[in-house]
């Protein structure tokens, strides 16, 4: 039986900060309304760099952490909704700027869910035999598809990148994983790519920007994530108090305080650093794992569940034995 672990992570961040009050530049708001309804006080956004460069320097981060060879890397997903081109994708330019030659490399998108499902789709490709070593990735300019005159939705959002790196174990610690979609009909949370050109005319599209129904979305967050979480628990026959840490996807600090009300977890469980990034979409889970294991608050041996809810709709949760 092969098991898989978690072998190293990491975390990188472009150094613009644009705080709260920075944003009042560009629309009407203020710190106050931000913070008390998000959490947020400020988040990074990239100036000249794209996803590519923030995957390469959390990638760098990652091998290191994990202290292994990068040529023992055998496959690269990157989790994205923001790749610098339709294609070729961050992952097959991440393998080529790593020097890791000829291995299978592929982006994934299913937004703020999508580390968790390139976590499921890596685990299962090692524990079948084919892999050794997955680097995986959520990578994130969402400062790039923001309305920045749409005081709803761009007060939400930050870049960044999260990395993690998995590999065979002889203890089985990646033990259990859920993803699950519920197509967005509705169309509560999309950005619409360009339209369809007529080739005749060669009529080109205007770009597109986030569009969100908060409300309907806060809900969604709210209902599934808990949802997600019992259902680990469940299937695994543990209960709230046998887990000792919980990272949530950070895209608002009301989702994850009412979350951690309706499962009975105490918020000194529960990890919070959206105040610093905002909502960085698939990098926001690999960050907040990073960021909880730098500070001491999961160690090796500590079980923990990540949680996470996006647009697609989509939902995903794992728990891990760090
Ligand atoms: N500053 C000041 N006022 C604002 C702002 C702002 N930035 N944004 C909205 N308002 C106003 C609204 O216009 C409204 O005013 P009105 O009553 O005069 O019409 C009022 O504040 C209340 O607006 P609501 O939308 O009802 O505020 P709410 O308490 O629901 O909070 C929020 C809005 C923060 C967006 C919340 O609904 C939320 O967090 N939803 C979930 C968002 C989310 O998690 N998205 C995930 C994206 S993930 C991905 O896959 C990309």
């Amino acid at each position: 039986m092969i098991y898989t672990k978690i072998l190293g992570t990491g975390k990188y961040v472009p150094k613009k900060t644009l705080t709260n009050n920075d944003l009042k530049e560009f629309v009407d708001t203020n710190d106050d309304w931000i913070y008390s309804r998000t959490g947020i006080k400020e988040r990074h956004i990239v100036t000249n760099e794209g996803t590519l460069d923030l995957a390469y320097q959390t990638a760098l981060k990652a091998i290191n952490s994990a202290n292994i060879n990068k040529n023992e890397i055998d496959l690269i997903i990157v989790a994205t909704v923001t790749s610098d081109f339709a294609f070729p994708g961050v992952a097959n330019l991440l393998q080529a700027k790593l020097e890791i030659e000829g291995i299978m490399a592929f982006d994934i998108n299913a937004a703020c869910s999508g580390f968790i499902y390139a976590m499921q789709i890596a685990d299962k490709m090692i524990k079948s035999g084919s892999f050794n070593n997955a680097l995986i990735i959520g990578a994130e300019t969402l400062s790039r598809l923001t309305d920045w005159r749409d005081r709803n939705t761009c007060v939400l959002f930050g870049d960044g990148a999260g990395a993690m790196i998995i590999g065979k174990s002889e203890t089985n610690q990646i033990i259990d994983i859920i993803t699950g979609s519920k197509g967005d009909e509705d169309m509560l949370l999309y950005y619409k790519n360009a339209d369809i050109k007529d080739p005749k005319i060669n009529a080109t599209s205007k770009q597109d920007h986030i569009h969100m129904k908060g409300n309907d979305v806060f809900k969604f967050a709210t209902r599934i994530m808990p949802k997600t979480v019992k259902s680990l628990l469940q299937r695994n026959k543990l209960n709230v108090d046998d887990i000792n840490f919980f990272v949530a996807h950070q895209a608002n600090s009301r989702i994850i305080t009412k979350s951690a009300r309706d499962l009975g977890i105490k918020m000194d469980k529960m990890f919070m650093n959206i105040d610093k990034y905002g909502n960085t979409s698939a990098a926001s889970v690999p960050i907040a794992i990073d960021e909880a294991i730098e500070k001491g608050l999961i160690n090796r041996g500590d079980l923990f569940i990540t949680v996470a809810f996006g647009g697609g709709l989509t939902w995903a949760g794992a728990l891990i034995k760090y």
